[in-house]
């Protein structure tokens, strides 16, 4: 069974790198859509962003990585995979998960959603965290991929 991960993924962390691998071994493909988010103000512009998603997935089968501009239904309809995959750190992440879930099940009533929660190692790293980190110079190593971390640090020279 195919399944989606949508995101941000401004910019991708070895927290959403963890999701996809354990994902993979559930779900037998996985597509990894690239999204805006209209409530957050990205860093990086879809197209730096996508580069480094794909960087950083390589080396993991079956996965593939697109780009969506509109709503998560639009791509869920039009699509063969019906099942979304979201990934669960903190408590906090649970209210903004389960209102999103129920409003893209009224307009997509097909669609199932499936949580994985976080490693433990990943519990609080998020692309906010490490942009926060970076815009500080701190270590990014274990957190995100190399190729983000070079990333993070020529955004945050400039
Ligand atoms: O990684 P994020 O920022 O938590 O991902 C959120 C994302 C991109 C999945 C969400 O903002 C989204 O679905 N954006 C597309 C617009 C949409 O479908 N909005 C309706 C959500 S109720």
């Amino acid at each position: 069974m195919k399944a989606i991960y949508p995101g941000s993924f401004d910019p991708i962390t070895y927290g959403h790198v963890d999701i996809v691998k354990r994902a993979t071994k559930i779900f037998g493909e996985i597509t990894i859509v690239l999204m805006n988010n209209p409530r957050k103000n990205p860093l990086f512009s879809i197209d730096e962003r996508f580069e480094m998603i794909k960087e950083s997935v390589k080396d993991i089968k079956n996965v593939d990585v697109e780009i969506h501009k509109g709503l998560l239904v639009q791509y869920v309809k039009s699509s063969s995979a019906k099942v979304v995959i979201r990934g669960l750190r903190a408590l906090e992440d649970f209210e903004y998960e389960f209102e999103m879930a129920l409003t893209n099940r009224q307009m997509c009533p097909e669609l199932e959603m499936a949580y994985l929660m976080t490693d433990l190692k990943y519990l609080f790293v998020s692309s906010s965290m490490v942009k926060e980190i970076a815009q500080f110079g701190g270590e990014l190593k274990k957190w995100v991929p190399p190729i983000v971390e070079k990333a993070l640090q020529k955004k945050f020279r400039q």
